[in-house]
């Protein structure tokens, strides 16, 4: 099925009576759009939700945004990941305070020279704040489209991507550009989805190849799959009367500039003794630590990595001397800082904090 407007038609109108309320569908305030955007590239409108109000709540306009530290943006984006977004988000609010006077620019090819801001994303803000005819193309979109038209071209291949993008740019409503992705993202998110979609109910359903050929879940195709890194981390936490310690992370890693237990890294699970003579290391010659307890292994998951992590808490005996990478914290003040989803999943268990 190929035709536009009817296509586009079928489509508006079932956003229209089946489109969720959502704050940033109320206004076309490019600053919201873009907001709302990078979040839900992130996570799915039930949990972006909340971290679209703190935002908004916290920095009205982008001019606020900007003003603001790295280390409050990043504790605001705690939780949702690939926090080089956040990163980005903050120089790009600040290019746009600076260099635009606080406006965001109303052309896609500016839109898409700001940081952060691919095509997807420009895409989205040009045609939702501004109407102008770009298609948004996400992974909502390549399920329903590959599915309806029965398209076998990888969507993580450059021809796919390209294949695509000129499909929806072909199907899009250039008079209802923002309202045709928006439709088209809810349509993926919510009756299109990847598993148990709900054919019975579908506009489409008399047109859907893979439908039709009971072939709903050969869709969207994908070419390989990604290769895995293994990591392992013992964090240390230091038990040193009301203060502990922690370290930025500034490596061009994952968690960039985010707070963290000092650590040692292993490319395989050491054994105890193995980390307790690293974590010496850390430390200068005179400071003792001795072992109160350590916690099991367990495991993050990200796109490319899989870390395995443990705590090690070591308490101070006798005199401290402290290595100038690390940060001494008052316990209490703990969780001003943004941190990574393992401590801070340790920190709501650990009754020290
Ligand atoms: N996913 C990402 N952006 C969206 C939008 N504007 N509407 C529905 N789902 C989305």
């Amino acid at each position: 099925m190929t035709k536009s407007a009817s296509f586009s038609g079928i489509l508006l109108r079932w956003y229209d009576n089946n489109k969720r309320d959502l704050p940033w569908r109320e206004t076309a305030d490019p600053y919201a759009i873009w907001l709302s955007e990078i979040i839900l590239q992130q996570t799915r409108v039930d949990q972006g939700m909340a971290y679209y109000l703190r935002f908004i709540d916290t920095y009205p306009s982008v001019k606020d945004f900007a003003n603001a530290s790295e280390d409050a943006i990043l504790k605001l984006w705690q939780g949702l990941g690939y926090y080089s977004r956040a990163r980005n988000m903050h120089h790009t609010a600040q290019t746009i305070a600076r260099h635009y006077r606080g406006m965001f620019p109303a052309d896609y090819e500016s839109l898409l020279n700001l940081k952060g801001v691919g095509d997807y994303t420009a895409a989205a803000i040009a045609s939702i704040a501004f109407n102008l005819p770009y298609a948004a193309v996400d992974g909502n979109v390549y399920r329903v489209l590959s599915r309806i038209n029965g398209i076998d071209t990888p969507i993580d291949s450059g021809q796919g991507k390209k294949q695509f993008a000129i499909l929806a740019n072909e199907l899009l409503d250039a008079s209802h550009a923002g309202n045709f992705n928006q439709a088209l993202m809810e349509f993926g998110a919510t009756l299109c989805t990847p598993k148990n979609p709900g054919c019975e109910s579908c506009p489409f359903n008399k047109l859907c190849f893979a439908y039709k050929n009971n072939k709903i879940d050969s869709y969207p195709v994908k070419k390989g799959k990604v290769k895995i890194r293994k990591r392992y981390f013992n964090y240390l936490v230091i038990d040193h009367g009301s203060y502990t310690y922690l370290s930025k992370r500034t490596a061009n890693d994952i968690w960039k500039n985010l707070y963290e237990f000092p650590l040692t890294e292993s490319s395989e699970k050491s054994d105890l003794q193995q980390t307790l003579a690293e974590s010496q290391a850390i430390f200068p010659l005179q400071t003792q630590l001795l072992l109160e307890k350590e916690s099991d292994w367990q495991k993050q998951v990200l796109s490319h990595q899989h870390i395995f992590y443990r705590f090690i808490y070591l308490k101070i005996v006798g005199k401290i001397k402290i290595p100038a990478s690390l940060l001494k914290v008052n316990k209490k003040d703990i969780f001003n800082f943004a941190v990574p989803k393992p401590i801070e999943k340790e920190l709501s268990k650990c009754n020290w904090f």
